[in-house]
């Protein structure tokens, strides 16, 4: 079967690629771990999550959960218990079910209905924003008499922990102490996997709380290499019968750079829709050319690219979003800054406020947007403490849209 070009949501199944030593290391890991999957924006996080679920290992019994959405911990103590019902329904009602009378009740209700009316009825029954520990104690005492491990993977925990302390900062404090002192309870028979595409620890720096989640474990989860780039791509030719000639892998390579998952996905779907329609025709490094300028650095590819752009907006502290703009589209224009000259320009762009901040503050502020920039927009250390976008394609499109203000 041809293997499908996906393009934004998660690959799962014959559509997930490579990773095997990677899911051997995480899959290793996670034997006495809590993990923090590390990797920029698009890099196949929630794939790899995906994987796990879909084919768990070592009799773990595996639950995902996407927690952007979620303000309070209390939905998330309900969501949890509703993700271990969904995604593993024996589990939960042969082995869990039999333990503990709220899940009786949670048995008796959710059989057909949905999270949203079990959570009322359960929010009926129990006032959960007040009483969320006790609930969560009660599941952690349950998994733990089964004594089956038990994989709770966070998806978006980064949003979700900036809107409870958005919309309740004491929540926060009280989510955040209580989330580790459960990871840390000896003999627990769970064990955590949390990711996001906001960078947790520039998150919880911003709020001095990045203390509380220093026990995770990070692992790093690397684009494609050249090799797997190069077989990926002679894959999906092939299945299409695409005709190219040699320069044109080592071009696609050149032109996206490091190989992110999603840009190499997006550059093949765009060759093999030329060569479907230009039949009989070979595919050359000029015409990968020309589809890059044309096609993905142009008005299609805006639904692609230009959310990585709205983030600032959203996810940055105010204070700084136009600093971020600045130092992107300054890189943008070089071949590649140091340290040193990036806190230049940052210190720069402050000296036009009103206020600026004062020197160690803004230090600290600087390292962690760098935090915030290499997950969001792949600026890396090249070598030499010299920093670049490592993706080619989201450079020139930063380059072409967002010129510096000065
Ligand atoms: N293992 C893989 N094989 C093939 N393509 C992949 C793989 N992993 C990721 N991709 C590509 O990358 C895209 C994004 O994947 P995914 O949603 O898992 O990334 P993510 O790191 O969770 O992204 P975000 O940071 O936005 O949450 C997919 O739509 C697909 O195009
Ligand atoms: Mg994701």
């Amino acid at each position: 079967m041809a293997t499908d070009l996906v393009l934004g949501g998660p690959v799962r199944g014959d559509d997930f690629c490579f990773r095997t030593e990677f899911l051997d290391d995480l899959w290793d890991s996670l034997r006495k771990n809590n993990i923090l999957l590390v990797g920029p924006r698009r890099m196949g996080k929630t794939s790899v999550m995906y994987h796990l679920l879909d084919q768990p290992r070592n009799d773990c019994v595996v639950v995902y959960l996407n927690t952007e959405a979620l303000t309070s911990p209390a939905d998330f103590i309900l969501q949890l218990i509703f993700a271990l019902k969904e995604n593993q329904p024996s589990y939960f009602f042969e082995q869990l079910g039999m333990i503990w009378g709220l899940y009786k009740n949670l048995i008796r209700h959710s059989r057909a209905s949905e999270f949203f009316e079990i959570r009322d009825v359960l929010r009926g029954e129990l006032n959960w924003d007040e009483h969320w520990q006790d609930q969560a104690s009660e599941l952690f005492n349950g998994i733990k008499r089964i004594n089956q491990k038990v994989i709770f993977m966070v998806d978006e925990l980064p949003d979700m922990l900036l809107r409870i302390q958005k919309r309740s900062p004491e929540q926060f404090e009280t989510f955040l102490h209580w989330f580790r002192i459960i990871r840390q309870t000896p003999n627990a028979c769970v064990q955590w996997l949390v990711a996001g595409s906001t960078n947790l620890i520039g998150t919880l720096d911003q709020t001095g709380h990045s203390k509380l989640i220093n026990d995770f474990y990070h692992l790093d989860l690397p684009p494609f290499s050249y090799k797997e780039m190069e077989n990926f791509t002679l894959k999906v030719f092939s299945e299409r019968e695409v005709e190219f000639d040699a320069e044109v892998i080592p071009r696609v390579q050149a032109l996206l750079g490091k190989a992110i998952p999603y840009f190499l996905q997006f550059m093949l779907k765009e060759l093999a829709t030329w060569s479907r329609h230009n039949e009989g025709q070979i595919l050359t490094k000029d015409i990968v050319d020309q589809i890059f300028d044309q096609v993905l650095l142009g008005n299609r590819a805006l639904g692609h690219l230009q959310h990585f752009y709205s983030r600032i907006g959203v996810y940055y502290p105010e204070m700084e979003s136009e600093q971020a703009v600045d130092m992107l589209s300054f890189l943008s224009r070089s071949q590649g800054e140091t340290l040193k000259a990036l806190f230049a320009r940052y210190e720069d762009f402050e000296k036009k406020r009103p206020e600026p901040r004062p020197q160690r503050q803004l230090m600290q502020s600087f390292s962690r947007l760098m935090l915030l920039l290499q997950t969001d927009f792949y600026i890396e250390d090249q070598g030499g403490r010299v920093y670049d976008f490592s993706n080619q394609l989201l450079k020139l499109w930063w380059q072409k849209y967002y010129p510096p203000s000065s």
